[in-house]
């Protein structure tokens, strides 16, 4: 059977800042940022907009009534969830007013979230051919005004619909993941931000990446050279190339002048956007597929995942006839077209901006807010959402 991904949406706060102007006032050359790191603008999340919003935000784009009356699974992927309890799956359900029959959970391994999610929504799919499964990558990521972090960090989220006989991408059958206990990247329950040792993580990443694309090669017989992309979790830009950096040479110079021209226009929208955590790799194959037009179908696409901790997992998809009919390509780039800059004392106040944690009543201000759900306020301990069309 084919399984796969049937629609796949996406949402990013409506502000941002401009690296060049963060670079200068961190007193660092812009270079660095836009090119030893690869990042060009960072989305900033105003206090109306959370990991569960974000979420239900991308995926009302995408959701119609078929989709809702079929999807029976909802799994939320995040690594800054808003309860240790209650799931961002359940809020989600809620807000897109999908049907009570139906599964709803949180996953979480770091960025990997997404990907245990989607390979989870398939096994269901293989049982329960005619339902559809919702899956949601979504974060903010957050190290600290002034750290080694912050000019990684980000915010938004991913979507998509994994159904049998998808329009999109067939997800093929094999993969090859690998599980090791390290400290590169955690984030203790009662910190806000997150402790990384990036030099280490960098390293891990690419080893991890190492170990799962030889299984894979070693399960499949697939070679680099059966590869139109590959598509990598992008914390920042950089990151995957210097992990694709490591196999290229496997392939001819023509195949490798293409791999390289692909994997720039996959960093397309993760260069504007910043690191989204789980969401990341999705964001990254949605750059791709929307910003390169003549993608043919049949075309193989690799997927890199990896999620600090540490899982990684390489998995390949092929693209369908007449995907991008089913793709939001003037909707997302409307989406980017009304963002706004923010300034760096702007981006820093709305940085420290923070709910209450001690339970207190807090009504916020969604009408500078452009997006359909918002957060409205807590009460009683409870987070409370809008959605506007209702
Ligand atoms: N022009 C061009 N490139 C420049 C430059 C300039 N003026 N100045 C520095 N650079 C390059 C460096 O050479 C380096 O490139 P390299 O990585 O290819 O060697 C890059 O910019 C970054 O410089 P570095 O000194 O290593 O930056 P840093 O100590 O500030 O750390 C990160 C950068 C990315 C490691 C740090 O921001 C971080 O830890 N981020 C979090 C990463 C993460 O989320 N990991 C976990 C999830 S996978």
């Amino acid at each position: 059977m084919k399984i796969g991904i049937d629609k796949i949406g996406f949402y990013t706060p409506h502000l941002y800042v401009d690296m060049n102007k963060l670079a200068v006032a961190r007193d660092v050359e812009p270079e660095k940022f836009t090119i030893g790191i690869g990042q060009s603008q960072m989305a900033i999340a105003p206090i109306t907009q959370d990991p569960i919003s974000l979420a239900a935000n991308a995926a009302l784009q995408i959701i119609d009534e078929e989709d809702k009356a079929k999807i029976d699974l909802v799994i939320f992927g995040t690594e800054s969830g808003i309860d240790h309890s209650k799931s961002g799956a359940v809020y989600v359900h809620q807000l897109l007013g999908l049907r009570s029959e139906a599964r709803a959970m949180e996953i979480k391994q770091a960025c990997y979230g997404a990907t245990a999610a989607i390979q989870l929504a398939k096994g269901h799919i293989a049982l329960h051919p005619e339902s559809r499964v919702l899956v949601l990558g979504s974060d903010i990521a957050r190290y600290g005004l002034r750290t080694g972090g912050e000019a990684t960090q980000g915010a938004g989220a991913v979507a998509l619909v994994i159904s049998a006989n998808p329009s999109v991408m067939v997800l093929e059958d094999e993969s090859a993941y690998f599980t090791s206990d390290i400290m590169d990247f955690w984030r203790p329950v009662y910190s806000e931000t997150a402790y990384v040792d990036g030099k280490f993580s960098n390293e891990q990443y690419i080893h991890f990446f190492a170990k799962v694309w030889e299984q894979y090669k070693e399960k499949t017989g697939l070679q680099l050279a059966d590869y139109e992309a590959i598509c990598f979790h992008l914390p920042y830009t950089k990151m995957g190339f210097k992990a694709l950096k490591t196999i290229l040479e496997e392939a001819s110079e023509k195949e490798q002048e293409r791999l390289l021209t692909n994997y720039k226009t996959s960093t397309l929208y993760n260069r504007n956007v910043g690191n989204i955590y789980t969401g990341s790799l999705y964001l990254s194959l949605l750059s791709l597929l929307e910003q390169k037009e003549d993608l043919q179908e049949g075309a193989r696409f690799g997927m890199y995942s990896y999620g600090s901790g540490a899982v990684g997992e390489f998995f390949s998809g092929i693209l369908q006839p007449g995907y991008r009919e089913h793709l939001f390509v003037a909707e997302h780039a409307a989406q980017f077209q009304a963002r706004k800059e923010v300034s760096v004392a702007e981006y820093e106040a709305i940085f420290q901006e923070s709910l209450p944690t001690d339970g207190s009543t807090v009504e916020l201000d969604i009408s500078q807010d452009p997006a359909t759900i918002c957060l409205a306020g807590i009460s009683d301990h409870q987070r409370n959402y809008v959605n506007k069309q209702q």
